[in-house]
């Protein structure tokens, strides 16, 4: 019986990940090895929407690759590669570009919230990643797709145009769901418990390759409220709430049975018990990163079986595409 596929992909921009792209998206990524068919892949194409520095990324992507092994990507049971290996992505994300509505894609808020902030000249691509995302994700006929809550729009927009492919060309792609885990869906900045952590705002990030005692800082150092008492409130303890979620995340005990032993101890204890969680979770983790980055030739071995398995299916999709539209 063959499994229902899964693919999920994740930039190497920043080079380390954050607790926010691990709880949200990664963690699912490692759990669905179990149950799917899976495909996953460091998307180097959508980094150069922005300016990289070609070492920088050319470094930045193994050391993605690096990190996604050592959370438990596991090369024997699923597809790891890289985005650029496999040039279907750039194919099919064309012939995805001429189906979009330009106004369709003027709707996407990420662009809208990425463009604002940018420092540099904004590139077309900047505009048009969702649609090579949406390429990224159907040429794998993929059933779920695990991310966190701000991808949900883009997801939507993959499944129009599937749609929209369908009915102009015929049945050719599967329309995937979106794989969202509500608890960790939305993990906030630390410095602002209303924004969501994100790379591009540094001091509220907990990175997954600092130096944990950095990261018990921040975490000592987490926005709270004027109050005292523990308990789960997103709307009223923003910041409290956002540690109880992580927290229970990361040792896989409930909130409320995490509220309950804070009875009584102060928004201090909490935090310096979840600065150690969090080093003893990610100790092991950096020192299997930095075994993978010791040997580049084998990392690279491994992208590189990841790609041939990926083109596989990929090419498959995109001859059936290529035929459809009259190539
Ligand atoms: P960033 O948002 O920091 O730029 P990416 O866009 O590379 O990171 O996101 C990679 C994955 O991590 C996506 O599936 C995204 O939905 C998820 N993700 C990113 N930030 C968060 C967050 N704060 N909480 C939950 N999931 C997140
Ligand atoms: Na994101």
């Amino acid at each position: 019986v063959s499994r229902p596929r899964v693919l999920s992909g994740i930039q190497p921009t920043a080079g380390s990940f954050h607790l926010g792209n691990y709880l949200g998206a990664l963690r699912q990524w490692v759990a669905l090895q179990d149950t799917h068919e899976a495909f996953y892949c460091v998307v180097d194409l959508h980094a150069i929407t922005v300016e990289q520095d070609p070492k920088v990324l050319r470094a930045n992507t193994r050391v993605s690759a690096a990190q996604l092994l050592a959370l438990g990507i596991d090369p024997e049971r699923s597809a790891l590669f890289v985005q650029s290996h496999v040039p279907e992505h750039a194919q099919l994300g064309w012939v995805m570009q001429c189906l979009t509505g330009f106004g369709e894609a003027s709707r996407m808020t990420q662009f809208k919230d990425k463009s604002a902030r940018a420092e540099s000249a904004i590139g077309v691509g900047l505009f048009t990643y969702p649609i090579l995302q949406a390429a990224d994700i159907l040429l794998y006929q993929a059933h779920h797709v695990p991310v966190g809550e701000d991808q949900r729009q883009h997801l939507e927009l993959t499944r129009d145009l599937a749609q929209r492919f369908n009915s102009r060309f015929g049945k050719t792609f599967r329309l995937p769901e979106p794989h969202i885990v509500k608890d960790t869906a939305k993990i906030f900045d630390l410095q602002d418990p209303t924004s969501k952590m994100s790379k591009s705002v540094p001091a509220g990030v907990v990175e997954l390759l600092e130096d944990p005692k950095r990261s018990a800082k921040k975490i000592r150092s987490a926005v709270t409220d004027t109050g005292r008492e523990i308990v789960y409130d997103p709307e009223n303890k923003a910041g409290v709430s956002n540690l109880l979620v992580i927290y229970s995340a990361l040792t896989g005990r409930s909130v409320d049975e995490l509220v309950a032993d804070y009875d009584g101890k102060g928004y201090g204890d909490l935090k310096k018990d979840l600065g150690e969680v969090f080093t003893e979770f990610v100790t092991p983790v950096q020192a299997k990163v930095a075994e993978y980055l010791a040997d580049p030739a084998e990392l690279d071995k491994v992208l590189a079986r990841g790609s041939e398995r990926a083109r596989e299916v990929a090419s498959r999709t995109l001859a059936r595409v290529y035929e459809k539209v009259g190539f």
